[in-house]
């Protein structure tokens, strides 16, 4: 039995040859009944004080990793061992299939461009929110949030989106996944149906079903949700609609459904749930306006800070229609009492001094370039290839007839070191989608896309040759 000790580094020697002995206990290299070297034998060998091997001795055995037989010696106690699972091991047989490529472009959808993050001026206003704002701040708060950002928010979304509110209507959550988990169990008391568009964000989908709701499928075309398809037999408690820019499909939902589907909210006495997660960013036409525009009463509004600044802002909202407010707070107070004051603060300012438009307009301008870039790479390496939806947003679905995204061609394009993510993935009902796939493009530099389109061509060309 050998251990290695290193007495330059700051872990103590007990603590080193402790986590080697525990650990070949653990992973089975020292199996039950093994019997250990004295405690004399193992100090000379690894050339510690014996008082040392005695402390380890005596800590495994208070764990119950070591058992003493008197007069016989220390032995290795039975089931002490844990098999290790598999997983990071087929990680690595990935990589090393790999052809070679050092780096995984990722085309992840709904990422933004983490590199254009307002360091300077964000860490700015964290410095002076610290310094400036008042000791109260520092306390605890009412579960809605601060009523300085709910303000600004109150006017940037009338400004911007057409969202009718008093900032009273709006919760600040944790991000729009806080927001949707609020609002399901909020919503889901007698109906537990939730109709969402098919295909849809998984994750999103996920929260529905976690918090104890039955989905109902409503597919979706080029025009977004296909509100026909609603059942007037067994009507939801809410529609999740993405109207802006559906995800994955791309497209935005037509003035002709939007009233369809508020007419249904109002006949069968449900909700619709908006998600607006990332309209800031229309790179062609203008803008289309909330649904919750047309009827405050009937939708709730979500929106997210995640994909203008960052998701590490964990920063969303809810627009609430008046009579689900009150029921909203106390489940928000039970879950984390209330969103950091501090961060409410820092963005508050972001938005009143002027950073956010100018924020968004860059932004703009980068994920427009982003785009074409894809675009442009897309039709030279896949002619016959069509894109999807309306040009908005940090992702878009392409459609190449021609290759089938099955899961043996996923798997070999994998070895290109590219991730992509093929649109039957998000959808409910399997098949409908087979040549389409999402790229999400707002974190990848134009060259990372241009390469990445151009392994992607390789993939596809080499497979099965
Ligand atoms: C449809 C949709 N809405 C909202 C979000 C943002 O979630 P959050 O605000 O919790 O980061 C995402 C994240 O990927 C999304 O896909």
């Amino acid at each position: 039995m050998w251990f290695h000790v290193d007495r330059s580094i700051q872990k103590t020697l007990t603590q080193q040859i402790y986590e080697q002995l525990r650990n070949s206990i653990l992973n089975g290299e020292l199996n039950r009944d093994v019997k250990l070297p004295s405690t004399r034998e193992l100090s000379t060998s690894i050339g510690v004080s014996r008082n040392i091997v005695l402390e380890v001795y005596n800590q495994l055995v208070d764990e119950g990793y070591l058992i003493v037989r008197p007069r016989s010696g220390t032995f290795v106690a039975p089931g002490s061992s844990l098999i290790k699972l598999t997983t990071n091991e087929s990680k690595v047989e990935i990589k090393k299939q790999n052809k070679g490529y050092t780096d995984v472009i990722d085309f992840r959808a709904a990422t933004p461009a983490m590199d254009h993050f307002p360091r300077k001026v964000w860490g700015r206003l964290a410095k002076e929110v610290c310094y400036e704002a008042p000791d109260q701040l520092f306390g605890y708060h009412s579960p809605e949030g601060l009523v300085e950002l709910k303000e600004e928010l109150s006017r940037y979304l009338l400004r911007t989106r057409g969202v009718v509110s008093d900032p009273a209507q709006i919760i600040i959550t944790s991000g729009a996944t806080q927001a949707l988990s609020l609002i399901t169990e909020l919503l889901l008391k007698e109906n537990q149906l939730v109709a969402v568009e098919d295909p849809v964000t998984d994750e999103m989908r996920t929260i529905f079903s976690y918090g104890g709701a039955t989905i109902i499928p409503v597919p979706v075309d080029d025009k977004g949700i296909q509100p026909e398809f609603l059942s007037e037999d067994t009507p939801p408690s809410f529609i999740f609609i993405l109207p802006s820019h559906q995800f994955p499909l791309g497209g935005t939902l037509t003035i002709q459904r939007r009233i369809q589907l508020i007419e249904y909210a109002r006949k069968f006495n449900c909700y619709i749930v908006e998600d607006d997660y990332d309209s800031e960013f229309t790179y062609e036409g203008t803008p289309v306006h909330s649904v919750q525009g047309l009827d405050p009463e009937r939708v709730l509004y979500v929106g997210t800070f995640s994909k203008i600044l960052s998701p590490a802002l964990r920063i969303g909202y809810v627009v609430l229609p008046e009579p689900l407010i009150e029921e909203c707070k106390k489940l928000k107070w039970y879950t984390d009492r209330h969103h950091p004051s501090l961060e409410q603060l820092m963005l508050t300012r972001f938005i009143k001094e002027g950073f956010l438009d100018r924020h968004i307009r860059k932004m703009k301008r980068i994920y427009k370039q982003r785009r074409e870039a894809l675009v442009s790479s897309l039709k030279n390496h896949f002619p016959d290839s069509r894109i999807l939806g309306h040009a908005a947003g940090m992702h878009l679905v392409v459609e190449i007839p021609s290759v089938d995204f099955n899961g043996e061609l996923l798997d070999w394009i994998k070895k290109y070191s590219i991730q992509i993510y093929p649109v039957e993935y998000y959808s409910i009902i399997k098949g409908l989608h087979n040549h389409k796939i999402v790229l999400g493009y707002g974190g990848l530099a134009v060259e990372k896309i241009e390469e990445g389109v151009s392994r992607l061509s390789m993939a596809i060309k080499s497979y099965k040759k």
